[in-house]
């Protein structure tokens, strides 16, 4: 059974989860509804992809949050559940971000960097770091006013914004705001956690790679099963060969990659 509730541009879904496990920031789940899915011979047939946005341990079982952009037929189908519907969810699945000291062992603290509906799974990500008495710093980046929304997700007030358009904070792209902070004290005892279109994983991989600060990008690819049995969502390594992002991503090191610009590889 679902709630759901608009945000800015995206949806918020709510789903109760009645047999867990909790996820880790960085997961994600593989989703239909329960009714309409492939009806009548029609897109979607298979389920999609959404990370977590939010999770906690309930009575009966584990609330999960979803923020969701409607970009075809799947989305169309979950922004139009209301109160009642069903939902069908596989997960959690994936591999979750790592804690900074798994990435530096002289980290002293997190720069989370957001663009768009791929702030989902750092809302989450921000609450484990608070909740391990991590120090952090958020920076979200939308295009527009319509490609914004879930803001409330972070339940925090200290995020600085950038906007293309400039209807919130800084005008012009969040990794302005990063190569910024990355000049600023404590940077090279930070760790950068990013998700977000290619275009700006890719210049946050290149930001910090120039200035030797790890990186964990979460990244998208099309994925038809969501467990390593199709081998839709290969991804080329920085060493040669091919990964599968639903098993050993979608979280990814930043240095593994030659490129985060992949083919197909998520929003714009
Ligand atoms: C690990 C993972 C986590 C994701 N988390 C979220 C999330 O939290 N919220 C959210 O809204 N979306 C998320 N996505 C993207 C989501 O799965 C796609 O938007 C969805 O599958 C599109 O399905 P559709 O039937 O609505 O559109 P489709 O008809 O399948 O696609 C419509 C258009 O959307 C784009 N698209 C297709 N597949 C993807 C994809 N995998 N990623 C991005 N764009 C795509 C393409 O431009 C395509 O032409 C995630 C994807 C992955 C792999
Ligand atoms: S989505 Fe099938 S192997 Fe990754």
């Amino acid at each position: 059974m679902v709630s759901s509730s608009a945000t800015g541009g995206y949806r918020i879904v709510t789903a109760l989860d009645g047999e867990g496990p909790l996820p880790r920031a960085g997961q994600f789940y593989m989703i239909a509804a329960e009714q309409g899915w492939g009806g009548g011979g029609e897109r979607p047939f298979l389920p999609r992809a959404f990370s977590v946005a939010d999770a906690s341990a309930v009575a009966d079982g584990v609330r999960l949050s979803f923020l969701l952009e409607d970009v075809g037929p799947g989305t169309h189908e979950l922004a139009r559940l209301r109160a009642g519907n069903g939902l069908l969810l596989t997960g959690p699945l994936g591999r979750p971000f790592s804690a900074p000291a798994e990435l530096n062992d002289s980290a002293a603290g997190a720069i989370i960097v957001g663009g768009g509906i791929g702030l989902a799974p750092l809302a989450l990500l921000r609450r484990e770091l608070a909740g391990g008495g991590v120090p952090e710093r958020s920076l979200l980046g939308f295009r527009d006013r319509e490609h914004s929304g879930g803001l409330e997700l972070f339940r925090c007030s200290e995020v600085r914004l950038a906007s293309e358009d400039g209807h919130a904070g800084h005008r012009g792209y969040v990794t302005d705001l990063l190569a910024v902070m990355l000049e600023g004290d404590g940077a090279d005892t930070a760790v950068v956690y990013a998700c977000g279109p290619p275009a700006m994983l890719e210049a946050v991989r290149g930001l910090c790679e120039r200035r030797g600060v790890e990186a964990e990008l979460a990244m998208e690819s099309p994925m038809a099963c969501g467990y390593g049995a199709c081998f839709g969502c290969a991804m080329p390594l920085r060493s040669g060969g091919y990964m599968r992002l639903c098993v050993d991503g979608p979280v990814v090191r930043a240095a593994d990659l030659e490129t985060a610009l992949v083919e197909g590889a998520g929003h714009r």
